[in-house]
């Protein structure tokens, strides 16, 4: 990364000599604002030809006629890809050797599953030249009628939902509980088919050198991108390079490398030269993942006291017709709340779309929607304050397996954001506040969590003579910080001022550090690079206490500390020595080592880990239109250790805005004839605008956490929509009345209830 970029520093924590926990400004920011960061889409390795997809207009049946030879004759057009020439694979695409290998088009038959589905590649000299070419290959089809909806095909009870958990899953007596509450709850809550909408789509140049491929392309998984090549390539691994260094964002849909990706590659192999290969908008709505819609029906039962007794918390989501992506929405329900009986399933349908995929909070932000819309339903039912309601049945462990949480400051979270958000003046009944304009006013509150999660990474630490360091892992930057709150641990595990070590990462050439999903990208990067450090230094440290001349011989290992460049004994008596010195006597240039991040499955069978947040909004309704604004959003969350308070911030704010979008805007419209989506742009697929977002405010909670990594981070990347998306819901309850149980929440839902 460039030098020349100047961090602000926290004078407090410099003196600790902690990079951990600096506000520090992102590194690639003015890479950023002043165009030289280079994504995939601008490369252009020379003789490079433009590939551009054919897409399917129907979402059922198979091509029956593609008009190649007119596509062939279009001046510019150098070659058409189709089931009939496309160059062969290792490996089937449509085999599934584990839960996250997903199913890909790849040309490899004439069969179309769902509209915007790849038909061919036209690649030609120029953009405009293979645009006209797949326009001449007007297709015919054979068209079957496409089941779109939650209630178009059979219901199935899916063998596992999410990241392998059993669809269905009880503890105690919820239909008995249920005959006994003084107060229940029932209601049927529906959430749209969403799209990721990442500004950068997906792209690719691909460049073929014998049998060395070269890729650009944006991924949150460069190792299992690699992986997943190597097998339907049947090649080794180290024979592909793919250099990532930022994403213009991911949401998930990067998280597994595409069928559109891999046909770049493919193109690049039939024509013998470099291809670049970019998606138009239209085209992300099919290939490259979505959010499946959702019904969930919730039942709670409450005693007379405002205790909860049950919670049932059913979903129907639906995933494509040939693969096997549910979102596990209901589990959510699993815990937050106390309650003596809960259980939660799901059942799902096949449907001609594209296979959905994880996206921006996959569960937590559908299944807490309707969760926390039910339980302020519950609180209203028994006269209480939502917030009290919510403390009244305040899990101290986690309901559904009895487990204690490794940490949970979410009543900090409560109290800290009820205060800031003056919630104590919060009239119990609906419809009671109006501003100066005569808008309804309305205040909700939700409750956020998410899992704290790790998955697996290794990273490779260097510390050389000139007392620089170096550290190695292919982490991934899709705009969330991570170059920055990695290079930050990386400082503090060499014992460095993060200007002095250089942090390399963005290409599958570096050891694997994990997918950046499941907001685990830092704890598990971020404890592979902690070890990886902790080792080098061991070296380091072996080198100088079995050395007489260095003044910390005799100290064993353990009892040495590394901080600016030095290692001091841990008694402190004074003596130091510099790595310099170190490894000049011991006649090396440098001293390198590995380590690895991984959840501790110990701690992980032992506790129940999670981060967790409150968000209270106001929101203004036009009482004769139905209009609504979100004025004012509010939220504390706490997440365990905060590598970087400056990117922790902006992550969560981007939570709270889709959690705004989740409940006020987003919803891809499905023609259910043609299985079309309506809305494929960015123009009436709405995200909110600058104009949509209110006065926002972050409270970062302090949480210790011993039990979730050495480093006590949990993650914030997704935690921010959770709760959000609630908190507004409740709010246009507050504010009109009006029960919302269809989302996005429109006027007309407001002027005629339903
Ligand atoms: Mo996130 S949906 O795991 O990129």
């Amino acid at each position: 990364m460039s030098s020349e970029i100047s961090l602000t520093r926290d004078p407090a924590h410099l003196r600790q000599g902690s990079n951990i926990g600096q506000p520090l400004t992102r590194r690639d920011g003015v890479l950023k604002v002043t165009g030289r960061a280079r994504y995939a889409a601008d490369n252009h390795p020379p003789g490079m030809l433009y590939a551009v997809l054919a897409t399917s207009s129907i979402a059922r049946g198979r091509v029956a006629f593609l008009n190649v030879a007119a596509a062939k004759a279009h001046p510019g057009v150098v070659e058409v890809m189709t089931p009939a020439n496309r160059p062969p694979l290792a490996d089937d695409p449509d085999a599934k050797a584990h839960p996250f290998m997903f199913r890909l088009d790849l040309l490899q038959n004439d069969g179309v599953r769902y509209a915007q589905q790849t038909i061919a590649v036209v690649i030609a000299q120029t953009l405009e030249a293979a645009t006209e070419g797949a326009a001449l290959l007007a297709p015919r089809y054979d068209v079957l009628p496409p089941r779109i909806g939650l209630d178009a095909g059979e219901p199935f009870v899916p063998p596992a939902v999410g990241v392998g958990n059993p669809a269905s899953e009880r503890h105690g007596d919820v239909e008995a509980a249920l005959g006994h509450a003084a107060h229940r709850v029932e209601a049927t809550y529906e959430t749209p088919l969403q799209y990721h909408n990442a500004m950068e789509p997906h792209a690719i140049v691909a460049a073929w050198d014998g049998d060395i491929l070269s890729i650009d392309t944006p991924t949150q998984g460069l190792a299992m991108a690699q992986g997943r090549l190597a097998g339907l390539l049947g090649m080794p691994p180290d024979r592909i390079h793919i250099r990532s260094p930022f994403l213009g964002g991911g949401f998930g849909s990067k998280g597994l490398i595409s069928g559109p990706q891999i046909l770049g590659v493919l193109a690049a192999r039939l024509v013998g030269r470099p291809v670049k290969l970019v998606l138009r908008r239209d085209q992300m709505y099919g290939p490259v993942g979505h959010r499946s819609a959702s019904r969930q029906r919730l039942r709670l039962g409450v005693a007379a006291d405002g205790t909860l007794t049950a919670i049932d918390h059913h979903a129907r989501i639906a995933s494509s017709s040939f693969d096997d992506f549910y979102e596990p929405a209901a589990n959510a329900s699993h815990s937050l709340y106390a309650s003596a009986a809960i259980a939660t399933s799901h059942d799902a349908v096949r449907v001609d779309t594209g296979t959905p995929l994880f996206m921006r909070a996959p569960g937590e932000a559908t299944g807490s929607l309707a969760l926390e819309s039910a339980i302020d339903e519950a609180a209203h039912a028994c006269g209480m304050d939502p917030l009290a309601f919510r403390l009244r049945n305040y899990a101290d462990i986690e309901p559904m397996t009895g487990k204690p949480f490794s940490s949970k400051a979410l009543r900090e979270c409560y109290t800290q954001g009820a205060e800031r958000f003056g919630w104590a003046r919060r009239p119990l009944a609906p419809r009671q506040m109006r501003d100066e304009a005569g808008f309804l006013v309305g205040w909700g509150m939700g409750t956020a969590t998410f899992p704290a999660l790790m998955f697996a990474a290794e990273a490779r630490a260097v510390l050389r003579r000139d007392g620089s360091g170096v550290m190695e892992t292919g982490a991934h930057d899709m705009g969330q910080g991570a170059w920055t709150a990695l290079a930050q641990i990386a400082g503090d595990a060499l014992g460095l001022d993060v200007d002095a070590v250089t942090f390399q990462a963005g290409t599958s050439d570096l050891p694997d550090a994990g997918i950046a999903g499941g907001s685990a990208h830092t704890a598990t990067a971020g404890m592979a690079i902690h070890n990886a450090g902790a080792a080098v230094i061991a070296k380091l440290a072996a080198l100088a206490t079995t050395d007489r001349r260095s003044p910390l011989f005799g100290a064993d290992n353990a009892g040495v500390t590394a901080r600016n460049g030095r290692l001091f004994r841990r008694d402190d008596d004074g003596r130091s020595e510099s790595y310099g010195d170190i490894l000049a006597r011991a006649g090396l240039a440098e001293v390198e080592a590995r380590g690895n991040g991984a959840a501790d499955p110990a701690a992980q069978s032992t506790y129940a880990m999670h981060a967790h947040g409150a968000v209270y909004a106001e929101v203004k309704v036009d009482p004769d239109l139905g209009q609504i604004r979100v004025s004012r959003l509010v939220g504390a969350f706490a997440a365990g250790r905060i590598i970087n308070p400056r990117m922790v911030r902006s992550q969560l704010l981007g939570g709270m805005i889709w959690g705004v979008s989740f409940t006020l805007h987003e919803e891809a419209v499905m023609d259910r004839r043609s299985g079309r989506t309506l809305n494929a742009n960015l123009a009436e697929y709405h995200v909110p605008v600058n104009a949509d977002v209110p006065s926002l405010d972050v409270v970062t909670v302090d949480e210790h956490d011993p039990h979730v990594n050495a480093l006590g981070i949990k993650g914030v990347g997704e935690i921010g929509v959770t709760g959000s998306a609630g908190a507004v819901a409740n709010a246009v309850w507050h504010a009109t009345g009006v029960r919302p149980r269809h989302f996005p929440i429109r006027l007309d839902h407001l002027l005629t209830p339903h």
